[in-house]
C-alpha cells in the first residue's frame, strides 16, 4: 500500500459529524514530520459519527481539501481517513494451532492470527482491524514476542474490529467525489489514542475517551496493546440539543452559549444562580432570558449518561484492573467545563485531558500550535499512521480494489469455518 501521496505528501482526513479537518504532513530532511496544509469545515453531512447525506460530505471534504492544499501549495491525491459510528463492533477473539516443528516460527504466528480471525461476520460488516494483544505458548500467558519460543500449542488473543461495509463504502465514495483516493481507513479512537497517549500510559494501562460531536469512542490499552474498544452513541451535539429543547432556543444559539457558560459542574450551578442572560433568538426574533444555572443543570445529566455507560462497559467487562493509570479524554467534548472533574468524580480514576502532544522524546514530529487541541488528536492520530509512525495492524480498505478485496476476504473466512 502507497501512504504516501505525489511529493512525499503524507494526508489524513477526520470526517467528523460537527467538522471535516484535513492535515498535510512532510517528512523533512532530518526526519521531522512536519505539518504543511490545514484546512477544516463544518460538517453537515453526517448525523452521530456516520454519512447519511454524501453531497453535503463531499462538499465540507473539498472545501477543507482546498484550503489544506492552498496551505501546502500541493494537489493531494489520496488520504488516510477515519471511521466512528455505531455499526463499529469490537471482539476480543482466540486462535489456535499446535507448533510445527517445536519451535514458534513466523509460519506459525501467521496460521494462528488467521485462525483467531475466523468468527462468524455478519454480511454487511467487514474487518476493519485485527490488533493482536498477546500469545500463549503451551498455557504459558502473556506472551508478546513467541517467535522462537519451543511448545507443542500456540494460541494467539487478537482484538478485532469490524464496521458496516455501507458505511466504509460512503467514506470512499465522498472523499473520491472530492477527488480522493482512500488509502486507509482507520477506526477513530485508535488514532486519536496514537496522538495524546504516552507510551508509559499505553504500557502500565490506561482508556481513552473520545467526545466528540456525534460519539464518544473509547479505548483501553494495556502492555501497549489495545484490550477493549467501543463507541458510546452520545457525545457534544446530543448537550448542545438538551439545551436547544430545554430553553426553547435554536440549535447554533444553544451551541454559542455551551462554549461561552456551559458546564458539567455541580459548584459551577451553584456560582451561576441568579446570573442571568439575555439571548436574542436570531431568526425566530426577539429575546429570551435565561438564567445561567440552567445551562449546566441541563447538560450536566447528558455528561452523566456518558460516564454511565463508560461505566457500565468497564464494569461489564471487568476493566477497571487494565486502567491503572485513569482516563484520558479528548475530542471537543472535553473541553466543556467541568468534564475532567465530573469523570474523576463518577468513575473514581484520575482523569486527564488529551491533546496531540509530542508524547516520546525518540518520536521526531513537530506540532503546530493550531493543532494542540482535543478537538484534533484524530486527525493527528491519523497522519501519524500514514505517515507510518504507528501501527494499526491489518488494516482493510483501499479505493476500489479495496471492497473487491475485502469482501473476498470476508468469503475465504467464511468458507474456512466450515
Ligand atoms: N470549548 C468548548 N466547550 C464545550 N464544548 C465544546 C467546546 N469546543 C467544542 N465543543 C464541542 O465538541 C463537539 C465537537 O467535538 P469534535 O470536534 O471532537 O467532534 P467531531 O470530530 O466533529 O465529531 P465525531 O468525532 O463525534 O464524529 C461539539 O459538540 C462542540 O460543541
Ligand atoms: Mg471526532
Amino acid at each position: 500500500m502507497n501512504k504516501k501521496t505525489s511529493g512525499g505528501l503524507i494526508t489524513a482526513i477526520d470526517i467528523g459529524t460537527t467538522k471535516i479537518v484535513a492535515v498535510i504532513a512532510q517528512k523533512n530532511t532530518r526526519g521531522i514530520i512536519d505539518v504543511v496544509g490545514i484546512g477544516q469545515h463544518p460538517s453537515h453531512g453526517l448525523k452521530k459519527g456516520v454519512i447519511v447525506n454524501i453531497n453535503a460530505t463531499v462538499d465540507s471534504i473539498k472545501a477543507a481539501m482546498q484550503e489544506a492544499q492552498a496551505m501546502a501549495g500541493a494537489r493531494i491525491e489520496s488520504a488516510c481517513v477515519g471511521i466512528s459510528g455505531g455499526h463499529i463492533k469490537s471482539i476480543n477473539s482466540t486462535g489456535v494451532v499446535a507448533i510445527k516443528s517445536r519451535e514458534v516460527s513466523q509460519h506459525d504466528i501467521d496460521r494462528v492470527i488467521e485462525a483467531a480471525k475466523a468468527i462468524p461476520i455478519p454480511k454487511d460488516q467487514y474487518i476493519l482491524h485485527v490488533l493482536p494483544q498477546y500469545f500463549r505458548v503451551d498455557g504459558q500467558e502473556y506472551v508478546f514476542d513467541s517467535l522462537g519460543m519451543y511448545g507443542v500449542r500456540l494460541e494467539s488473543q487478537v482484538h478485532i474490529v469490524t464496521g458496516a461495509v455501507a458505511s466504509a463504502q460512503n467514506i470512499i465514495k465522498s472523499c473520491e467525489l472530492a477527488g480522493l483516493r482512500v488509502s486507509d481507513i482507520v477506526l477513530e479512537q485508535l488514532a486519536s489514542a496514537a496522538a495524546v497517549l504516552t507510551p508509559a500510559e499505553q504500557e502500565m494501562g490506561v482508556g481513552i475517551l473520545d467526545i466528540g460531536g456525534g460519539t464518544s469512542d473509547f479505548a483501553i490499552y494495556k502492555d501497549a496493546r489495545i484490550r477493549h474498544s467501543k463507541v458510546i452513541p452520545i457525545a457534544g451535539n446530543h448537550f448542545t440539543n438538551d439545551l436547544a429543547v430545554g430553553l426553547h432556543i435554536p440549535f447554533s444559539k444553544a451551541e454559542e452559549l455551551k462554549k461561552l457558560y456551559g458546564s458539567v459542574s455541580k459548584d459551577r450551578i451553584l456560582e451561576l444562580k441568579k446570573n442571568y442572560l439575555d439571548i436574542s433568538l436570531g431568526y425566530e426574533g426577539g429575546t429570551k432570558t435565561v438564567e445561567l444555572s440552567s445551562l449546566a443543570e441541563i447538560i450536566h445529566f447528558r455528561a452523566e449518561e456518558v460516564f454511565d455507560l463508560f461505566l457500565e462497559e468497564i464494569n461489564q467487562f471487568r476493566l477497571r484492573p487494565l486502567m491503572p493509570t485513569g482516563l484520558v479524554i479528548t475530542g471537543g467534548g472535553s473541553l466543556l467545563s467541568g468534564m475532567q472533574e465530573l469523570a474523576s468524580e463518577k468513575l473514581g480514576m484520575a482523569v486527564r485531558i488529551g491533546q496531540p502532544e509530542i508524547l516520546a522524546a525518540d518520536v521526531p514530529y513537530a506540532i503546530p500550535d493550531i493543532l494542540k487541541s482535543p478537538i484534533y488528536a484524530t486527525v493527528y492520530g491519523l497522519i501519524l499512521h500514514a505517515s507510518g509512525g504507528c501501527n494499526f495492524g491489518d488494516i482493510s480498505a483501499t479505493s476500489d480494489a479495496v471492497f473487491a478485496r475485502v469482501l473476498k476476504r470476508m468469503r475465504s473466512w467464511v468458507y474456512d469455518l466450515f
